[in-house]
């Protein structure tokens, strides 16, 4: 409300519009296997908070009035349909029991107003959502996690095999829809997010660059954490705001500035992420708490209390792994200061984020896009 004392509510800006992006997504997951159809959408049916969607639909509505280069890789055509009947997409032997699906040759559904959000970018926030829930169902597999969005998590509730081959299918998905978009940039950003996952995910696993048993703290033990971090994170939340920009045609300085809003905000995330952790129940965050530790994981407030307390590298050598060591290591981090230092880095990344796109016109977007950095840093969940 316009009239408000507080101003205009910036997520009404795109409120309207992410009624859509569930809609839609289920779509691009549909299966005429009908086990595979309902693994695939399982995450989808437990409210998200839809960060990402979030961040790219505010992005394309903040750039809309930035400077605009004179980039022209899109058909136009492109922002008309989707779906050329011509391609066959999907096309399947007649297994029985199983029929091709067609979900694809559908129209996305969308707003009908007028809008300054382009199909293109409403598509690439549904892409988005859907790489990171792929993530999230093979993360649940690989961190033998139990519970996700407040329900059983997908590996509970299908097994492994099946929870690993739905992901696998959102990640097919996701491709097929991001070819859709004909613009080869984008699509190499975003097939690059899904590596870069899997290599953050492979620096998790070696905790250190050698993953030693007597591992010495120093200043490269931050820097590791943080490229994991960037890859595990930052990755697909930098690069698919600067994807936005690229397909709003905006400049080279403003594409530049949107990735770098991503970039600060995703690492602040994951620092809020590994933060909340040690700090909130696992009932409140609808996943396992203080998880971390019980999968050998050392994060940013456990590599700042270990900074101080050199005694810690021990148990980080050994991954938290002999009995007490789990709750020694908790202790440790609590009378530290490493939950105040990482708050204040990610502080410090929020900080970044606003800088980055302070260049860009005054809108409800633009401050929609700061007010999800302070969102970040509050959150609880
Ligand atoms: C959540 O981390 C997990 C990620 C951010 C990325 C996981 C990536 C993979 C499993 C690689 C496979 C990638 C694809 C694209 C299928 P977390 O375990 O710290 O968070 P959590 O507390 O939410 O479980
Ligand atoms: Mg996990
Ligand atoms: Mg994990």
């Amino acid at each position: 409300d316009p009239k408000s004392p507080i101003g205009p509510d910036p997520f009404q800006t795109v409120a309207k519009e992410m009624k859509f992006l569930t809609k839609n997504i289920s779509q691009l997951l549909g299966s005429r296997h009908p086990t595979l159809d309902t693994v695939a959408k399982y995450y989808t049916q437990s409210e998200g908070k839809y960060v990402r969607p979030m961040l790219v639909l505010l992005m394309s509505r903040a750039t809309a009035i930035a400077p605009k280069s004179g980039r022209s890789l899109i058909p136009e055509s492109v922002n008309k349909s989707f779906a050329s009947p011509s391609i066959l997409v999907d096309e399947n032997p007649s297994t029985p029991g199983y029929s091709p699906t067609t979900s694809l040759s559908n129209e996305p559904v969308y707003s009908s107003e007028d809008s300054d959000i382009l199909p293109s970018q409403r598509r690439l926030a549904e892409i988005t959502e859907l790489i990171h829930t792929a993530s999230l169902i093979h993360d649940d597999v690989i961190d033998h996690s139990e519970s996700r969005r407040g329900a059983p998590s997908a590996n509970i509730a299908f097994g492994n095999k099946m929870a690993v081959l739905a992901g696998d299918f959102m990640l097919g998905r996701a491709s097929v829809a991001l070819a859709r978009l004909r613009d080869p940039e984008v699509t190499e950003l975003l097939a690059t997010v899904i590596a870069n996952l899997v290599e953050g995910e492979f620096m998790q696993l070696k905790n250190t660059a050698q993953d030693e048993k007597h591992p010495m703290w120093t200043e490269d033990t931050v820097t590791y954490y943080l490229q994991k971090t960037y890859l595990k994170s930052a990755s697909l939340i930098s690069k698919s705001c600067r994807a936005a920009a690229l397909l709003g045609q905006s400049t080279p300085e403003v594409v530049e500035a949107a990735y770098s809003y991503g970039k600060n905000l995703g690492l602040a995330f994951q620092l809020v992420d590994d933060m909340l952790d040690y700090t909130i129940s696992g009932v409140e965050l609808g996943k396992p708490a203080g998880a971390d530790l019980e999968l050998g994981l050392a994060t940013a407030p456990l590599l700042f209390a270990w900074k101080d307390n050199k005694a810690l590298g021990a148990l980080v050598g050994r991954k938290f792994s002999q009995a007490g060591d789990v709750q020694k290591a908790r202790e440790l981090v609590a009378q530290s200061s490493g939950l105040e230092q990482t708050r204040a880095l990610a502080q410090e990344y929020v900080d970044k984020a606003i800088q980055a796109i302070s260049a860009f016109p005054e809108s409800d977007a633009k401050q929609g896009l700061i007010e999800m950095c302070e969102k970040v840093l509050k959150r609880r969940n």
